[in-house]
């Protein structure tokens, strides 16, 4: 069986990465890793491929930057040629980015069954590149294997007929069970000379944040008033170009308790995650982190695919006033062994570990 995995940004990398271990080693499955280059920097994609062990690629499409239609249609265009002439028997597209939507479309017009990991997850926000990415990679999906019990219920209520859908469990969380043992061994927190609980970690790459200078200014300002408490700030390219563009990064990098880094490779992300006293972030996958990790979170976005966390109060939602933020963010701490006892007792909604090969099995059926 020819199954085609289409990735191409860092969140994709992870939630596959077991899957794609589990199906290289399954003699029945042929399996083919299309990259498209949406994301190119060592710091983006490679690390994650060299930290988790991963093959190289069978294919890079080399797509880049650009706006969201140029990218979507040339990762479309090469996609269609290479289907037309080599026709996978599924094409799984992981997760909510452009590189989902051009896997999906791509295979759904060449009658090609896609099946999508991570399915279901909604925040109802159109104005969210991925929401519209999710919803459209959904409906045209012939299998849909949800993280959580809520986000199968978000297809139920869209229609999308019952006996399509898996609930296999949220694979990212299969990833960090496996890998956390090699994430606990890294050295980070001696390198950046910090000690457990007394940091906090930020994360922003949002467009609704980082393209709007006033949003990101007042982020910035609100991490500058949590001084004297310590911040690490691993910088997506997307945000260093407008932290430049609008000269606010000498502003970051002159304060002595922030740690302007470059993004972090998968292992380091965790235990930063881990030892943190709060993660602020507006990531949707460091949200599930830090609830794994037993580490508060404050999510600087208006709403949130994964609305398990917020209902059990271990994560919040902040609007993007500075002296918000910065409220939000001591009460979080302050909170954090309250957070803790509260998550150990909690039984985990996205699964049991098992999902990615929960997956696998699915898929190896539909060809029978
Ligand atoms: C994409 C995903 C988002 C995911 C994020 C993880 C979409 C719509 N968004 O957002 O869901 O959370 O990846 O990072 O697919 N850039 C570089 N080097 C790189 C990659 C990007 O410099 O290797 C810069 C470029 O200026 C680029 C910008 O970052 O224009 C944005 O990259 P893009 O892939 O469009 O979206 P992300 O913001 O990374």
């Amino acid at each position: 069986m020819r199954i085609t995995i289409v990735l191409g940004a860092r969140p994709q990398i992870v939630k596959s990465s077991l899957f794609i271990h589990l199906a290289s080693k399954d003699k029945r499955i042929i399996l083919q890793i299309v990259h498209t280059g949406q994301h190119y920097d060592y710091e983006m994609t490679k690390v994650f491929f060299e930290g988790l062990d991963l093959p190289e690629p069978n294919s890079n499409l080399g797509v880049g930057s650009g706006t969201h239609a140029q990218q979507t249609a040339k990762m479309m265009l090469m996609l269609e040629e290479m289907w037309k002439k080599q026709r996978p028997d599924v094409v799984l597209v992981p997760g909510d980015t452009n590189s989902t939507l051009a896997g999906a479309l791509t295979a759904a017009k060449l009658t090609i069954p896609v099946a999508h990991m991570e399915a279901g997850a909604r925040s109802y926000d159109m104005e969210m590149p991925e929401e519209i990415n999710r919803r459209l990679t959904d409906h045209c999906s012939a299998q849909l294997f949800t993280p959580t019990n809520n986000c199968t219920r978000n297809l139920l209520r869209e229609g999308i007929p019952k006996k399509t859908i898996c609930e296999a469990g949220d694979t990212m969380y299969d990833v960090l069970l496996q890998q956390l043992p090699k994430a606990e061994r890294t050295t980070i927190l001696g390198d950046l000379d910090l000690k457990a609980k007394k940091y906090a970690l930020l994360t922003t790459h949002r467009p609704e944040n980082v393209d709007a200078p006033l949003k990101l200014r007042n982020i910035v300002e609100a991490m500058v008033e949590m001084a004297p408490l310590k911040i690490v700030f691993p910088v997506h390219p997307r945000t260093q170009k407008m932290l430049e563009t609008i000269k606010l990064f000498d502003r970051i990098a002159k304060q002595k308790h922030i740690k302007i880094i470059k993004p972090t490779g998968y292992h380091e992300t965790l235990k930063l995650i881990q030892n943190a006293s709060v993660v602020v972030t507006d990531s949707g996958g460091m949200q599930k982190e830090a609830f794994w990790l037993k580490t508060p979170c404050v999510t600087i976005r208006k709403n949130t695919e994964w609305t398990e966390t917020i209902e059990l109060g271990v994560n919040t939602l902040v609007g993007n006033d500075v002296q918000e933020i910065v409220r939000t963010t001591k009460k979080m701490i302050e909170e954090g062994d309250r957070i803790i006892e509260k998550i150990a007792k909690t039984r985990n909604p996205f699964g049991d570990g098992r999902a990615s090969r929960r997956i696998l099995e699915a898929l190896k059926k539909l060809q029978k």
